[in-house]
């Protein structure tokens, strides 16, 4: 009986909260819009994975699908400039570690933070619901993402061999802890 109490009373504790608003941002001027992603924005989806990937789609179809069903405890935004899908950004949380599944910035947009502004929003997320830290991986060669995740506090935690089947490429798991870090708010002239 008390067992049951329990896991009911931390069920209820730790429910995780993956409702969103949508909003605007204004970037260099330019209005922008961030929604919760939905299944019309797979077409485009897979277009921005092509431009930042040299035509390679490393999520099909279907696994965007399958990831944008995920509501209870995922959230998948967009970022759009008028019709044109400009940012995306996921994220899976639980209690104990929020993971990035997913980021990427089209390249016309790129290097102007909003791929900073996006982890800052999934990382402040992650610590409203309570995980202790967030992780991701990140290919051993790929400098500039490292780049932007070391500048949010984020550290090499270990190696996943081959974890990019398509290309054989290794990964680096890194971690931001949350528990004791008060994540610093740059404040960026958009
Ligand atoms: C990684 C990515 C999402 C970064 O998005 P972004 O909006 O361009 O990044 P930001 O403008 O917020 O840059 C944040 C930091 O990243 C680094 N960075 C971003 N673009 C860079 C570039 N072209 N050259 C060097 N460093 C760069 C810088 O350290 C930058 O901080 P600073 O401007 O204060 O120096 C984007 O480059 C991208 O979509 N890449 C292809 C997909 C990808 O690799 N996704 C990550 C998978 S793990």
């Amino acid at each position: 009986m008390l067992k049951k109490f329990n896991q009911f009373f931390h069920q209820s504790v730790n429910q995780i909260d993956m409702s969103f608003t949508p909003f605007i941002l204004v970037v260099n001027g330019k209005i922008l819009q961030v929604m919760q992603a939905n299944d019309d924005n797979i077409p485009d989806l897979l277009v921005l994975e092509q431009q930042v990937y040299s035509g390679r789609t490393p999520w099909s179809q279907f696994s965007f699908a399958t990831e944008l069903r995920k509501r209870n405890n995922s959230l998948y935004l967009v970022v759009y400039h008028a019709s044109n899908l400009v940012a995306f950004i996921g994220a899976r949380f639980s209690p104990e570690e929020t993971h990035i599944t997913n980021i990427a910035v089209s390249p016309l947009y790129q290097h102007q933070h909003i791929g900073h502004y996006l982890m800052e929003m999934m990382i402040n997320s992650a610590r409203d619901n309570g995980s202790d830290c967030v992780t991701l991986e990140v290919r051993t060669d790929n400098e500039i993402a490292q780049r932007l995740y070391r500048s949010l506090g984020f550290t090499g935690n270990f190696i996943r061999k081959n974890y990019y089947q398509d290309t054989h490429t290794d990964a680096i798991n890194m971690v931001l802890w949350l528990s004791h870090i008060k994540l610093e708010k740059k404040k960026f002239a958009f």
